[in-house]
C-alpha cells in the first residue's frame, strides 16, 4: 500500500523515518529491543567503573571518573527518551530490565578487579562502542541516529582517556604493567563478545540491515575492531590474549582465534560472573528511588488541580 512504499522508498534513499512516520510494526518493535537494551547497557554501564570512583588514585582520576560515569546515565536516559518516541514506557522498559525480560550488554557482567580496568574498559569496551555506535549515527530511525551523534562524542573522550591512563600506568613500575596486562587479559575477548554472536546466529541482523537499522553485521565491525585495536596494543606494549592474532596480507585484515561462544550465551543467558549483582543494584537503586517518583507525580498532579 501506498504508506509501506513511502516507507521503503525513505529507508532506501538513506532518509530518516521519524516518530509520526508510518513504519512496519516489526521495524518499530525491533527498534524498541535494540534502543531500549542500549540504553540499559548505559545504565548498568555505571556499575563496573562506579565501583572505583571512591578509589581513584588521584583527585584527576576521579574527576574523570566521575565524569565518564555521569555521561554513560546522560547516554542511557537520551536513549530512553528515544525508545519513548516509539510509543515504549520507560517505567516498563525498567521493569522489564530488573524482571529479566529485557538485554543489556554481557561485558557488563564481569567485575572490575583494578584500577587498570578503568583504563582497559575505556580503551577496549568504550573503544568497542564506538565501532559498534559510529555507524548507528546513520541509523534509519531519525531520533536514534541523532542521539548517537552526541554519544559518539563523548566516547570519544571515554576511550581517550583510558588510553591515557594505561600510557601512564605503563610508564610506570614493573607491578602497574603487570596490573594493566592482567587487565588485558580479562577483558579482551569479552570485548569481542560485545559485537553478538555470530552472523550466522544473528537472529536479527538481516532484517535489521534491510531496514538499515544496522549499517554493518556483527562480524564486520567486530573485525574492524580488531584490526584497529592491534597497533594500539603494540604501541602501550601490551600483548592481546590471543595466539591466533595476526596479520592476514591476503584478507587485509587480522586473524583471530575462536570465541568461547558457551562463555557467550551463557553471560547474555544470565549465568555471568556479576548478572545478579548488577540486576540486585538496579533494582536497589529504583526502589530506593520511589518516593522520589513518588513525590514528582504528586507534584504534578497538585500542578494540574490548581491549573
Ligand atoms: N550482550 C547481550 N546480548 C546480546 C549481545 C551482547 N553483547 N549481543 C547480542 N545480544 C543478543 C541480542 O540482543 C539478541 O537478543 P534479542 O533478540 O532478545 O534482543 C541476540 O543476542 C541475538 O543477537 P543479534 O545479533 O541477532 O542481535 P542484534 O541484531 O540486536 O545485534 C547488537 C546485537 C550488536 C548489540 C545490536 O543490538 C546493537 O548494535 N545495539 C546497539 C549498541 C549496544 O547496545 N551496545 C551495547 C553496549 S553499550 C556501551 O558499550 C556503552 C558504552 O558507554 C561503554
Amino acid at each position: 500500500m501506498e504508506l509501506e512504499r513511502e516507507f521503503e522508498r525513505v529507508v532506501a534513499a538513506d532518509h530518516r523515518v521519524e516518530p509520526r512516520d508510518w513504519m512496519p510494526d516489526g521495524y518499530r518493535k525491533t527498534l524498541v529491543r535494540q534502543i531500549a537494551q542500549h540504553a540499559h547497557s548505559e545504565i548498568i554501564g555505571m556499575q563496573p567503573e562506579g565501583n572505583w570512583i571512591s578509589r581513584a588514585p588521584s583527585l584527576r582520576r576521579k574527576a574523570i571518573l566521575l565524569a565518564k560515569v555521569q555521561d554513560e546515565a546522560g547516554h542511557g536516559l537520551y536513549l530512553y527518551a528515544a525508545a519513548e518516541t516509539l510509543g515504549a514506557d520507560r517505567a516498563d522498559l525498567t521493569d522489564k530490565l530488573i524482571e529479566g525480560r529485557q538485554k543489556y550488554s554481557s561485558i557488563f557482567n564481569y567485575p572490575t578487579l583494578s584500577f587498570a580496568d578503568v583504563g582497559v574498559i575505556g580503551w577496549l569496551v568504550d573503544g568497542a562502542a564506538i565501532c559498534n555506535q559510529v555507524p548507528l549515527c546513520r541509523t534509519s530511525y531519525g531520533p536514534y541516529a541523532r542521539a548517537m551523534i552526541r554519544v559518539c562524542k563523548e566516547e570519544s573522550f571515554h576511550q581517550r582517556q583510558g588510553y591515557e591512563l594505561l600510557l601512564t600506568m605503563m610508564r610506570g613500575t614493573q607491578e602497574q604493567r603487570d596490573m594493566v596486562q592482567r587487565s588485558v587479559d580479562r577483558w579482551w575477548w569479552p570485548s569481542l563478545m560485545m559485537f553478538g554472536p555470530p552472523d550466522t546466529e544473528s537472529t536479527n541482523t538481516e532484517q535489521s540491515m534491510k531496514w538499515r537499522i544496522k549499517r554493518h553485521t556483527n562480524d564486520e565491525l567486530r573485525q574492524k575492531f580488531v584490526d584497529m585495536t592491534v597497533p594500539q596494543a603494540e604501541k602501550l606494549g601490551v600483548t592481546l590474549p590471543d595466539p591466533d592474532l595476526k596479520w592476514n596480507e591476503e584478507r587485509g585484515h587480522h586473524d583471530f582465534g575462536e570465541i568461547d561462544w558457551t562463555e557467550f550465551w551463557q553471560v547474555v543467558g544470565g549465568d555471568g560472573p556479576c548478572n545478579a549483582q548488577r540486576i540486585a543494584h538496579r533494582r536497589k537503586a529504583h526502589e530506593d528511588g520511589a518516593w522520589v517518583r513518588e513525590a514528582a507525580a504528586a507534584y504534578a498532579a497538585k500542578k494540574e488541580q490548581v491549573a
